[in-house]
């Protein structure tokens, strides 16, 4: 039987240099669809070239869009809107944000499409953004809410909505306002829990008319947007790795440029300081509308910290690396209001909860809580499920930097759909993490 290669992480000395992280996900993913629906054509800088953004690129393709790789940029070749029929499935992979961002895009715009997924793509429900869509008059049939979703032709038929928006997701805001770009009127989303709004920056830097008063996002419609180039920052959330693993490993000192610093993307950073993190955030500025900067952290003595689940939104995807670094605070951390983080490409509320057990670690999981017992017994040797997820996978290698034992995961390509080159960046400042064949 052929041998699979995975990884595995062991106790390092300091981690120490300065480096980039890959570019952001959230925002490459938009660049490509929003530029696909420019009238010319978007030069994007610095998009990520992972699995999730890869599969959106490819799913354009296939919807008549051309996209040109060049050194240094791609370029969209936006058709105002236009789509063709696409000949074949539009699979996106691992992705919920590009398959739910594709779905909001694509819903009002004549053409029949459907949209697949992965396994763990393919268990997680789809209803978030077929109800708010269906209520704009979007038709889809699908699999009782989940993939494969069809798209159902349905031109100039969709209607503006006012939608209450009682969770706190970007992806069902974001997918609205895709689709919200092609009707006639306003639509309005009053986001009760505020996500991130990488799109509705995006938007507005491309001069559409969107805005935001109180808790009422508006946009106006139809929109001819006009391209402009494109930069992505690093992604915060793979910083996040880097970040805890610089925390809990000694005498380190680590800078990582160029970050995006997106107010509802860094609650990390946050509970991080409360845990007593030495944490600096210099050379703040903006591009594309977006604040972007550079983060220097030092090891750091972390504390128990309570995070309770107003900020949830802010450190969605941060939850399993910083249950990670709660299990190298003293003391006991507590965490509530979990509900959205068991709805991620893994239960990770499960999925964290498991792999810290059986790493040695003292966990209390409820429905939606967990108690985590910091430094008492961080022994590890453990192989990690990483059930499809690969902030599992990251986040327990991080954790084996630290521990007695090593870390192994069972499977290390889902790495690729948001950080291609954890193993080499976290290796050049000094981490232990090797190939190993299963
Ligand atoms: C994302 C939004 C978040 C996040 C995901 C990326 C986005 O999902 O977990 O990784 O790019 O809009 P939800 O909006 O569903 O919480």
């Amino acid at each position: 039987m052929k041998k699979t290669i995975t990884l595995k992480s062991s106790k390092c000395k300091s981690l120490k240099g300065i480096l980039h992280v890959p570019s952001d996900k959230s925002i490459s993913i938009r660049a490509l669809l929003i530029g696909s629906i420019c009238f010319g054509n978007t030069k994007i800088f610095n998009l990520l070239q992972s699995d999730d953004v890869m599969n959106t690129l490819k799913s354009l393709r296939k919807l008549g869009i051309k996209i040109k790789k060049h050194k240094n940029f791609f370029e969209v070749y936006g058709n105002g809107g236009y789509f063709c029929e696409p000949k074949s499935d539009l699979y996106m992979g691992n992705s919920g944000t590009g398959s739910r961002l594709i779905c909001g895009l694509i819903c009002n715009r004549g053409i029949n499409a459907k949209i697949t997924g992965d396994v763990s793509l393919s268990s997680r429900s789809m209803i978030r953004i077929i109800e708010p869509l269906s209520k704009m008059n979007a038709k889809f049939k699908h699999n009782n809410g989940f993939l494969p979703i069809l798209i159902e032709d349905n031109y100039n038929s969709t209607i503006p909505i006012n939608y209450d928006l009682k969770v706190g997701s970007a992806q069902i805001k974001s997918a609205i306002l895709l689709a919200g770009l092609n009707v006639k009127g306003t639509i309005k989303i009053k986001e009760n829990y505020p996500s991130r709004n990488h799109t509705e920056i995006m938007l507005k830097f491309l001069d559409v008319k969107i805005k935001k008063s109180k808790k009422i996002i508006s946009l106006e419609s139809p929109n001819f947007i006009k391209p402009k180039d494109l930069h992505i920052p690093g992604d915060f959330s793979s910083a996040a790795f880097v970040i805890v693993a610089t925390l809990i490993t000694k005498q380190s000192n680590v800078c990582i440029k160029d970050v995006g610093l997106n107010y509802f993307r860094t609650g990390l950073i946050d509970i991080l300081k409360k845990m007593n993190a030495k944490i600096y955030i210099e050379n703040k500025r903006s591009l594309n509308g977006e604040l972007i900067g550079d983060i220097k952290i030092k090891s750091s003595k972390l504390n128990s910290v309570i995070v309770s689940q107003r900020i949830s939104p802010r450190l969605i995807d941060e939850y399993p690396i910083l249950f990670v670094a709660a299990s190298y605070a003293s003391g006991i951390s507590k965490f509530y209001g979990l509900s959205e983080l068991k709805l991620k490409e893994s239960d990770r509320l499960k999925t964290m909860a498991e792999a810290l057990k059986n790493a040695g670690v003292r966990i209390l999981e409820n429905e939606d809580s967990i108690e985590i017992h910091g430094k008492e017994n961080n022994i590890g040797g453990n192989i990690v499920q990483t059930s499809f997820d690969h902030r599992i996978a990251m986040s327990m290698l991080v954790f084996g930097l630290g521990s007695e034992k090593s870390i192994k995961i069972d499977d290390m390509k889902m790495i690729n759909t948001s950080f291609p080159n954890f193993k080499e960046i976290l290796e050049k400042i000094g981490a232990k993490i090797e190939h190993i064949h299963k």
